[in-house]
């Protein structure tokens, strides 16, 4: 996988898959910079990167607040010269408010889509900006969820964001393919818990029921995500772009 040099901005790189694509990618040469909330979360990620002898910067970053969006951008140009790939990950997924249609507000409901889908596009925004500017193409892989592609979780705000996203993603490859942009959209399945699912009323129950329905019989983890954004971003994929590439132990198709 040609990776060797590639400068990529990765958001919500503290935790989860964001940490996880950036260990991998930086492990093969890539020079990652970590943008997110908590900045202890992406200073960690980035002084484990450096210490292992690969190169990241942490960069503190809200993606509700677009002038920090271009702000880690310029960061990122100013470090590794260029962008050529941007990894629109922060997300959260509120287990306690977002449950149903009736018993959540718009305030509750724009919480979500905040994150999860104007910072999705206000990443995208800024990164294609730099991309078509500097020349010479580039790849953004936006991370949405199986929940764009089945009606199953009571999480109404969160899989209205991330079909949106899938929206997002073929705007942008059909639209900024004249300048060689690529853009893909990864949908991870059910993964092991992560910090939010303390929100859920029985987190345990729900990890039950979903190891209970993907047919490969686990929860994923953030390593099994990561080396398929990765790819997403090599040159090998460079025939790829508008595509929805799901990895979820097959509970989409059973
Ligand atoms: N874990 C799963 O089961 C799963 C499944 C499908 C999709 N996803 C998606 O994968 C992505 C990564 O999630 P994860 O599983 O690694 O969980 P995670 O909670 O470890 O990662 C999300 C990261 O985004 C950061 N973040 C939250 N709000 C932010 C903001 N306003 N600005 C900047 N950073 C912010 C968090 O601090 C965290 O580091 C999310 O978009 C999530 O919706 C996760």
């Amino acid at each position: 996988m040609e990776l060797a040099g590639k400068a990529t901005l990765i958001t919500g790189g503290g935790s989860g898959i964001g940490a996880a694509t950036a260990r991998y990618m930086a492990a093969r040469g890539a020079s990652v910079a970590l943008a997110g909330i908590p900045v202890s979360g992406v200073d960690a990620v980035a002084a484990e990167i450096a210490a292992a002898g690969g190169k990241a910067i942490a960069i503190e970053t809200d993606v509700t607040n677009e002038s920090e969006i271009e702000a880690a951008v310029a960061r990122t140009v100013d470090a590794f010269g260029r962008l050529d790939a941007v990894v629109a990950n922060a997300g959260v997924q509120r287990h306690k408010t977002d449950i149903d249609l009736f018993s959540m507000t718009e305030v509750e409901w724009e919480r979500t889509q905040d994150v999860n889908l104007r910072g999705v596009f206000r990443t995208c925004k800024h990164g294609l900006a730099q991309m078509i500017e500097q020349g010479g193409g580039g790849s953004i892989v936006i991370v949405s969820s199986i929940t764009a592609l089945n009606g199953r979780t009571p999480n109404v705000s969160y899989m209205t964001a991330k079909s949106g996203l899938l929206g997002l993603n073929r705007h942008i490859a059909v639209h900024y393919a004249k300048h060689g942009i690529r853009c893909n959209a990864v949908c991870p399945g059910a993964l092991e818990q992560t910090p939010d699912w303390g929100d859920h009323p029985d987190p345990d129950g729900r990890e039950q029921a979903m190891v209970g329905s993907t047919p490969l019989g686990r929860l994923g983890t953030s390593e099994d995500i990561a080396p398929w954004i990765a790819f997403l971003i090599a040159d090998e994929a460079g025939f790829a772009t508008g595509g929805t590439f799901v990895v979820d132990g097959g509970i989409t198709i059973s």
